[in-house]
């Protein structure tokens, strides 16, 4: 017996060791951590329980028999998360530079397949170059059963993805198509073509980090909605995440705690609209002073920055924050903006996330490059998101909501719960520049003094038109509120609405314009 139990534990030492201590020694001078070490970041302490540890590849070809690595380039398994199960796999550089194989994919399939059953996350921790040539189309179908994976497990249970090396080609699509992905600054990259095929087909001089680096994608493409300064921030970015979210589409959120009196309300809402209805003011300010204190967590933080998606607390219960930002482009919808947030809407609806927003919205922007854009098809993911949405949704409408905006970001057309707005609240159809110009043309036109005329024709326009009262009298505003009750109120609302449920027609699946 003792030989037996002698050699399991050698065999664990050699598998533990991935492709050998040269390769770790070579990942760490790249400042990445390997496979293990990252999942040790991840997980609570002692919880991994790892699986397939001894799976080798079956390829002959280009004398792979010869080469047979314990693990085959992925660890993968189960553990825990702040105190609930998740399932993982975690790319392997050392081992074939972290190449796909057909046995690696079953590995990773086969813990997809038990997330599901057990209705719990998959996170992903990847490090690849991609599908192993040696092994041809075995490779291939081994990320297309992955991808269907991602496909039928998408609403099911949160699917995450950490790219902390390279990820490209194919690869691409699995991150793709789960929830959220985070990447590492500097350290990462992820594209479907690299710098060479790029230069070749295109003449276009580029690096993979000026292609597809964490910054690229978290700024420009929105392809993710994360970046981490190195593995380890990246690895706890993600427990943060986690702990916002429940574990399948069945449950609701954790509640937690927070200490912050739900009742509490915030004089400094009172003046935080400024007097210049064109004066930007600070959303996110306002929004952390709303929430639960120190749990405004935002995604796509760098991405379509007129948006704001947060995930946050109100009385210890997590909530999805959607906000137009006056900072940027004074708020206006754009296509990234749209994208951001029937993306961010979808993913709340799908996991029992109430959605709070918070509306200060001019319109749509104008422009040649949007409409050639599609901003018609982009925009009305967003009408699609809230109309489709089955949880809690609140809206508060601190300023502007004007014309098919209005309509689009939660309004009670649309489907939202609770609506309110501060006094401050302009809805109309359009602002009062561009409505008194048309309405009033004749008289601007006869005035004698019509700069006179207009000014005070704008000025009446904004009393009686745009302010909150009209929409408050047909019932489109439940109440028109003090803004330092917002909290208190919001909180009070999500209570009452706890129990909600709705009842939609049925049909094998809505088309949402894409
Ligand atoms: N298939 C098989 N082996 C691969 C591989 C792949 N797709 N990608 C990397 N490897 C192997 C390398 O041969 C090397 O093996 P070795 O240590 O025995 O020499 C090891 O992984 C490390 O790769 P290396 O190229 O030395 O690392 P790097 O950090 O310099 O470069 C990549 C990383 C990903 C840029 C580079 O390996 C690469 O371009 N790989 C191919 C990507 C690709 O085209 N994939 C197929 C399409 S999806």
């Amino acid at each position: 017996t003792k030989s037996k139990l002698e050699e399991l534990e050698r065999r664990n030492q050699e598998a533990l060791l991935g492709g050998g201590e040269e390769r770790i020694k070579a990942q760490h001078a790249k400042g990445k951590l390997t496979a293990r070490e990252r999942i040790d970041q991840l997980l609570d302490e002692g919880t991994f329980q790892e699986f397939d540890r001894f799976v080798v590849h079956r390829c002959h070809d280009f004398d792979m028999d010869k080469q047979k690595i314990p693990g085959d380039g992925v660890v993968t398994g189960f553990g825990k998360i702040d105190g609930r199960p998740v399932f993982l796999f975690s790319q392997d550089f050392t081992v074939f530079g972290g190449s796909l194989s057909g046995p690696f994919g079953e590995k990773v399939c086969k813990i997809m397949d038990l997330a599901v059953k057990a209705g719990a996350p998959v996170i992903g921790l990847n490090d690849s170059g991609g599908a192993r040539i040696q092994e041809g189309v075995v490779s291939l179908a081994s990320y297309g059963e992955i991808f269907r994976r991602n496909v039928l497990s998408s609403g099911v249970v949160p699917q995450i993805s950490a790219i902390m090396g390279p990820c490209a080609g194919g690869a691409v699509y699995s991150p793709a198509i789960t929830d959220f992905i985070f990447m590492v600054d500097q350290n990462s990259y992820m594209h479907i073509t690299g710098p060479q095929v790029i230069k070749t087909v295109t003449g276009e001089d580029v690096t993979s980090e000026t292609v597809g680096g964490a910054k690229v994608h978290n700024t420009k493409s929105g392809v993710a909605q994360f970046m981490a300064k190195d593995g380890k921030e990246c690895l706890a970015q993600v427990r943060q995440l986690l702990s916002y979210l429940p574990s399948n589409w069945e449950q609701k959120p954790p509640y937690l705690a927070t200490g912050d009196d739900p009742r509490r309300t915030c004089p400094e809402l009172d003046q935080i609209i400024p007097d210049n209805p064109k004066s930007p003011y600070n959303m996110k300010q306002l929004i952390k002073t709303v929430v639960d204190q120190g749990t405004f967590f935002e995604a796509a933080k760098h991405w379509a920055k007129n948006m704001i998606t947060a995930f946050a607390r109100m009385g210890g219960n997590a909530v999805g924050i959607v906000a137009n930002n006056p900072m940027h482009m004074a708020g206006c919808l754009d296509i990234d903006a749209s994208r951001k947030c029937a993306r961010f809407v979808r993913f709340c609806d799908a996991f029992n996330i109430p959605v709070v927003t918070f509306v200060d919205v001019p319109g749509f922007l104008p422009g040649v490059q949007q409409e050639y854009g599609g901003i018609i098809t982009h925009g009305s993911k967003v009408i699609y998101a809230y109309c489709e949405a089955t949880v809690p949704l609140i809206t508060i409408i601190t300023r502007k909501a004007y014309g098919g905006a209005y309509d689009v970001m939660g309004s009670k057309h649309h489907g939202a719960d609770v609506n309110f707005a501060f006094p401050t609240a302009e809805i109309a159809v359009m602002g009062p520049e561009g409505a008194v110009n048309i309405v009033f043309r004749k008289q601007l036109n006869d005035a004698t003094d019509k700069a006179a005329a207009y000014a005070e024709l704008v000025a009446d326009y904004r009393k009686n038109i745009a302010s909150p009262y009209r929409a408050a009298e047909l019932g489109y505003i439940d109440e028109i509120i003090m803004p330092h009750s917002t909290r208190a109120k919001v909180i009070q609302a999500l209570e009452a609405l706890k129990g909600k449920r709705t009842f939609r027609p049925v049909r094998r699946h809505g088309n949402v314009p894409l």
